[in-house]
């Protein structure tokens, strides 16, 4: 039978999944292949920590070129992260003719270009399914299943960390800081949570999957990004009492000339699949013209989750080695000469319905002041509540449900509300998806 042999780099979380699901699952995985696949050489900078998986000796190495420039090893593994040394890492492995399988979305959303015109040179392949939505088979989907289709929207929430934030702070009616550092405590958060909680991750991941969707390289710099730290517990009961529920949600919609690609907090109908989408699942709706609409979901992160996606990849790899047909699916989804820039549309020509919340004081005219600058930019209110009754001089919080209305209007008139005297601090604006 034959042997396909795997160089793991980083023995992390994922790289012991990975490990794990190799070692338990051997067995199906050699009855469904009709070969085996050998996890030949581990490489990590810590061998010593234990865990909890048998590894036989000879297997660690402190030493990367332990694989990267082993003959025997046919496929890498790359579970490192972040940009250096994973990107020569990758380089290197593909230049020494072997396959890669990353988890790696950070790298792919700025270096998708120069890693997969390298893998279409060398006649390889590249599995990435680990880096968007952990178990959730989204990047298949994309460049299998749909693959006849004209993809026209990709949105979803595509970052755990945000999204078991999120739903804590609508489940128990804590504060931002409160539920983040629950997070934290149960190993949801990383110690320095700021690509989770600002968006980074979502927009990396959105960055991925417009490139496959619609075949343009997308600038990682270009994309809208707003994160969950402005939410407020306030923001999350007054979205409950108009029907909604406030996610991180990662937007990239296609109409034939332009892409409207962005990250932010959105209020969804509390009726709508993914309002239920809690804790640290995900969820990727995908809409073409032929399926119309499909939602995946799933666990998005975790150590077997993620690891299963890796091995998934490996998996499909070792088919194509044991039938000699490499290079069968390009790794954008889009033959490589066939990938196109197409452009952004900028955020103020966006049209949405808004949440907006202002701090003012309660006193007469205020809400005519408010509501005069609003029509003067064509901006027209669905309806509004005052939060509480303020004290003298004190804030209160006034909010609104806008009709749908320009981005470029809205921005502008909150520029203006805000110079007012009597209103105080910075005010909060949460685009409505349905
Ligand atoms: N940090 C990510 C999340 C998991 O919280 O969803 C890996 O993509």
């Amino acid at each position: 039978m034959k042997e396909i042999n795997l160089g793991l780099i980083g023995f992390g979380t994922i790289g012991a999944g990975v490990a794990k699901i190799l070692t338990d699952n051997r067995e199906i995985i050699q009855k469904r292949l009709g070969a085996t696949v050998c996890l030949t050489k581990i490489a990590d900078l810590d061998i010593e920590t234990d865990r909890g998986i048998h590894i036989d000796k000879g297997v660690l190495t402190t030493s990367v070129d332990d694989i990267l420039e082993n003959p025997d090893i046919d496929i890498v593994i790359e579970l490192i992260g972040g940009y250096d040394p994973a990107r020569a890492f990758i380089l290197k492995a593909l230049n020494n003719k072997k396959h890669v399988v990353t988890a790696n979305k950070a790298l792919l959303a700025k270096h998708a270009d120069e890693i997969f015109t390298l893998v279409e040179e060398k006649g390889l392949s590249i599995g990435f399914e680990a880096s968007i939505g952990g178990a959730i088979p989204i990047i298949r989907s994309i460049r299998e299943a749909f693959v006849a289709n004209r993809i026209h929207t990709i949105e979803g929430i595509v970052n755990g960390t945000a999204n078991y934030i999120l739903s804590k702070m609508s489940d128990e009616n804590c504060d931002f800081d409160v539920a983040l550092k629950e997070a934290q405590e149960q190993g949801f958060a990383e110690a320095d949570p700021t690509f989770d909680i600002e968006g980074i991750d979502s927009a990396h991941k959105i960055a991925v999957l417009t490139r496959l969707a619609y075949g343009t390289p997308v600038k990682f710099e270009d994309i809208n990004v707003s994160g969950i730290t402005n939410i407020t517990s306030e923001d999350i009961e007054c979205a409950r009492e108009f029907g909604y529920r406030i996610k991180l949600l990662a937007i990239s919609k296609y109409d034939g000339e332009k892409i409207d690609i962005r990250v932010h907090p959105a209020m969804i109908p509390s009726g709508h699949p993914m309002a239920s989408v809690n804790g640290v699942l995900n969820a990727i709706r995908v809409c073409d013209d032929m399926m119309d609409e499909n939602i995946l979901a799933g666990h998005g992160a975790g150590a077997l989750p993620t690891g299963s996606a890796v091995v998934g990849d490996v998996i499909e790899i070792a088919r194509n080695i044991t039938s000699n047909s490499i290079g069968r699916l390009p790794a954008s989804s889009f033959q490589n000469s066939e990938i196109k820039h197409i452009p952004l549309k900028d955020i103020s020509t966006i049209e949405s319905e808004y949440f907006l919340r202002f701090n003012v004081l309660d006193k007469p005219g205020v809400l005519s002041n408010i509501s005069g600058i609003l029509g003067n930019h064509s901006i027209s209110i669905e309806s509004m509540i005052q939060k509480g009754r303020g004290e003298q001089g004190k804030a209160v919080s006034l909010v609104m449900m806008c009709h749908r209305s320009l981005e470029g209007n809205i921005q502008k008139a909150l520029q203006e509300i805000e110079k007012l005297d009597v209103v105080s601090g910075k005010s909060n604006l949460i685009r409505v998806e349905k």
